[in-house]
């Protein structure tokens, strides 16, 4: 897939529904530098979209609303403060355009759940409402809108495996040979706050219970990430797992202890590699090939010591038009 092959072209607003499809993201790697001033951590992160989607369907209206079915409803406010309210109403002012839509989300990723949900739903309202307000904005430009709404949004305007720094916002794709890898994703019950995790990693460096910082001697940031990169070169799930690593882990297992318990019943039901997902509490695990894959999410699901779990492949394209 390019990109940039449906969003280049300047085109006619769609006179009926936009669908748009948006994955989840994971993070195969995670390095989490110093509190910047503004508050954020600085990041190098290497972003990976699985095929555990959201779908956001956008009609034209006379104003801006949003209804969601689907995992969280119920739970999630709709109002000014949801993220795809928030990137309708940005693209509209970039594009100096009436932020006029009708959204509908159907949500299977769960929230606050370390894979980026809220953020995917962002990136799809910004390529949805390009579609029907016929902007034919190019996807750098969309994921330039993203960074306003939030670090993982450009990620998921663009997908597939992309190195991300800056707060995260800052994205560049790895142009890999086509490979694939397969994943199980264990949903646990109830979410992680992103904002307790990473004060949470905070505090641990503070008192010593993490290491301050990855050692790197010029960046202390981009090793891991390059060994990770180097990994997926690779392309043996075997060396991709043991490169998998993430400083937040610490942080989500010493606020949610019992996530020590379902790496532990993955490692047993024989995935290559298994960690936390991005701020957890969502955890992943590396497996050979679907077959695989199946099997491991059986045992996980067996030993009761998650929600539900799914088997997933990546890297699959951002927010697209389906
Ligand atoms: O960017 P986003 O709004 O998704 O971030 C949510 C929260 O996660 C931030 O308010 C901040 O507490 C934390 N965060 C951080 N450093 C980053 C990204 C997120 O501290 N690079």
């Amino acid at each position: 897939w390019r990109p940039d092959e449906e969003l280049d072209r300047p085109r006619l607003a769609a006179s009926g529904p936009v669908k748009v499809r948006v994955p989840a993201k994971i993070n195969l790697h995670l390095g989490v530098g110093p509190v910047r001033p503004d508050g954020y951590h600085e990041l190098s992160t290497v972003y990976h979209a699985i095929s555990l989607y959201d779908e956001l369907t956008a009609r034209r209206g006379d104003t801006l609303t949003l209804t969601m079915e689907g995992e969280g409803a119920g739970e999630l406010a709709l109002d000014e403060s949801n993220l795809v309210i928030r990137a309708a109403r940005a693209l509209a002012a970039h594009a100096k355009v009436p932020a006029h839509a009708r959204l509908h989300l159907r949500k299977q990723i769960p929230l606050a759940a370390g894979l980026a949900g809220g953020s995917a739903d962002a990136a799809a309202a910004l390529v949805a409402c390009d579609a029907l307000w016929g902007l034919g904005l190019s996807r750098d430009e969309l994921a330039t809108v993203a960074a306003d709404i939030g670090s993982d949004v450009p990620f998921l305007v663009y997908g597939g495996t992309a190195l991300g720094t800056g707060r995260g916002e800052a994205v560049s794709p790895v142009l890999a040979r086509p490979s694939s890898w397969h994943w199980v994703v264990a949903i646990a019950d109830g979410g992680l706050s992103t904002t307790d995790v990473y004060r949470e990693l905070d505090r641990l460096r503070d008192t010593g219970e993490a290491a301050r910082l990855p050692g790197h001697a010029s960046n202390p940031l981009l090793g891991g990430a390059d060994r990770l990169l180097a990994a997926l070169r690779q392309r043996d799930p075997a060396v991709l797992g043991a490169a998998l690593d993430n400083d937040l882990q610490a942080a989500a297992l010493s606020l949610r202890p019992g996530l020590a318990d379902v790496l532990k019943a993955g490692h047993a039901a024989g995935a290559l590699a298994g960690l936390v997902s991005g701020s957890g509490p969502t955890c992943v695990f590396l497996a050979t090939d679907g077959p695989h894959a199946t099997r491991i999410a059986e045992d996980l699901t067996a030993a009761e010591v998650c929600r539900s779990a799914r088997t997933a492949h990546g890297p699959v394209p951002g927010a697209r038009v389906i």
